[in-house]
């Protein structure tokens, strides 16, 4: 028999219209910030515009510290959906969906204030029919996550199911820890609470459309899989580049650097995506049992390798275009001579069967040439060249890049006869565009995991154990440059480039390049 995740689950073949959620209220903590602002409210509003519809009892509670008022509160959320919600805003949707928007001012560290959100969640429940069932949203600063957490237990807030009649389940955003002891205490700490299964970790890059059509191209299709391995691809490369800075986020980024905020969630799960084994079905723990084993399969970096397998990157001051930007060590709640990295490039190994060999080239930073996200696969040249003197000889192998984001789509590069008595040989591609062939809007990543959260689907949220396993790799990472800090220190680049020159020379010392994007 299938549980009520899986019959939700749209990736299992036929089950994909039984998307409707039950009733339920979504308490937000740390709801003055920007990402409630931005993303969460943006979301909640645009599943209330779409089919089928969020019950038109659906409850939102903005918990935080300031003192607003309701109307306050949704002011600031009538404001965010105009900006930023993906349907368009609509005076009569707004109207029914603010009637179910509140706010309650809450000290994180006063238990009295826990008690008094427990009773205006419970009358909350009574007068609009949610049934007790709850959704909570750690989105404050990460120090509060388990104060909350404890005290939300303490004053009996908490059901301790994720399913029946009354449910409870709790979401946390990023970052979760900011290393693997700290990632281990939080996990402690909020299973005190919550069981393990009621616990939703996000990663709102498994929300995206082209990230989970990862997992379709691989496993949906045939033809790829028999050459997903060490006999057909030379090696991988991931590459999540962003134009922007650190905008005003200084302070945060600091104390985690591009290897915490971008390698240790994003990057590595778009590698396990792309490395994994094939789950045995599309439950929340197969699909996850087996991203995990990559992560174990990782190799930690020995201290001779450190310098030549992983550079670091800070972007200086200078000009982008027309505009002169400053550098990340002038930005507001920047340390003056801080060594807080905006960019990384690593070269890691998987250690099994399939990947024995393959070398996984990743990057990431801000103030590069411009925002991309691409998963490119490298196949091998053909075994023996038959067309020498042709151009063939010089063309590159057959390259499947997978487009994350902007441009989604997929393209596969391959070889062809340029028409024309002689034989010349051209590299062509064969391009798909999510655009082009589906047309609108994907929903937004938000939108996606708030509602599998309801629906009770953990698929493409982070498990305890790949949290765990995603921060052993940062903290080897961490441990080798400590040990190496004069080859690994962090190396100044130019804004609107792609890096140091250093992680050039991290690929070109294989023989290979990155990907010209
Ligand atoms: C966040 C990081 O997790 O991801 C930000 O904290 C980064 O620093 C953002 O800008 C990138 O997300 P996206 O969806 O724009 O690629």
């Amino acid at each position: 028999m299938l549980d009520a995740a899986a019959l939700n689950n749209p990736l299992r073949e036929g089950l994909s219209e039984a998307r409707t959620v039950q009733s339920c209220i979504m308490v937000i903590f740390g709801a003055t910030g920007d990402l409630t602002q931005r993303k969460l409210l943006p979301a909640l509003y645009s599943l209330a515009a779409d089919q089928p519809p969020l019950p038109a009892s659906f409850t939102v509670v903005g918990v935080a510290r300031r003192p607003w008022t309701n109307e306050e509160f949704r002011n600031v959320a009538k404001e965010g959906i105009q900006n930023y919600a993906r349907q368009p805003y609509d005076d009569a949707l707004w109207e029914s969906f603010s009637q179910g928007i509140f706010y309650e001012q809450v000290e994180f560290d006063d238990d009295a204030g826990y008690r008094r959100l427990g009773e205006t969640l419970d009358r909350l429940d009574h007068e609009r029919g949610t049934g007790g069932n709850r959704v909570y949203y750690l989105a404050t600063a990460p120090n509060y996550y388990s104060d909350i957490v404890t005290r939300m237990g303490a004053a009996g807030m908490v059901q301790r199911t994720t399913s029946g009649p009354s449910w409870g389940r709790l979401i946390v955003e990023k970052p979760f820890g900011h290393d693997l002891s700290s990632a281990r205490q939080l996990n402690a700490d909020l299973n005190q609470v919550f069981k393990e299964d009621q616990i939703y970790r996000i990663d709102h890059y498994l929300g995206k459309e082209t990230v989970q059509n990862i997992l379709v191209l691989r496993f949906g299709n045939g033809i790829f899989e028999p050459i997903w391995d060490r006999r057909y691809i030379d090696h991988v490369q991931i590459t999540v580049a962003e134009n922007i800075g650190v905008e005003g986020r200084g302070g945060y980024y600091e104390t985690s650097g591009a290897l915490r905020d971008m390698m240790q969630n994003h990057l590595l799960q778009l590698l396990s995506l792309t490395a994994m084994e094939p789950p045995t079905g599309f439950h929340a723990n197969e699909v996850r049992d087996e991203k995990v084993k990559v992560l174990h399969a990782l190799v930690p970096l020995r201290e001779e390798e450190v310098a030549h397998c992983v550079v670091r990157g800070q972007y200086g001051s200078g000009w982008v275009g027309s505009e002169q930007v400053p550098g990340y060590r002038e930005e507001k709640g920047v340390a003056p001579n801080s060594q807080t990295e905006t960019f990384v490039a690593a070269k890691l190994h998987i250690d099994n069967w399939r990947w024995a060999g393959v070398p996984f080239y990743l990057r990431t930073g801000k103030r590069l040439p411009k925002r991309v996200t691409e998963v490119a696969i490298q196949f091998k040249k053909p075994p023996f060249s038959l067309f020498r003197n042709t151009g063939a000889d010089e063309l590159q192998p057959n390259l499947l890049s997978l487009r994350i984001q902007p441009n989604e789509g997929i393209a596969l590069k391959f070889g062809v006869k340029s028409p024309g008595q002689a034989m010349h040989v051209r590299a062509v591609n064969m391009d798909f565009l999510y655009g082009s062939s589906f047309g609108g809007e994907p929903p937004e990543a938000y939108e996606r995991l708030l509602l599998d959260c309801m629906l009770g689907d953990s698929t493409l949220f982070t498990r305890r154990d790949e949290t765990e396993a995603a921060w052993t790799l940062v903290d080897s990472l961490e441990d080798s440059w400590r040990l190496a800090p004069e080859e690994t220190k962090v190396q100044s680049y130019d804004p609107g480039t792609w890096g140091p020159h250093a992680a050039d020379q991290l690929i070109e010392r294989d023989g290979r390049s990155w990907r010209r994007l």
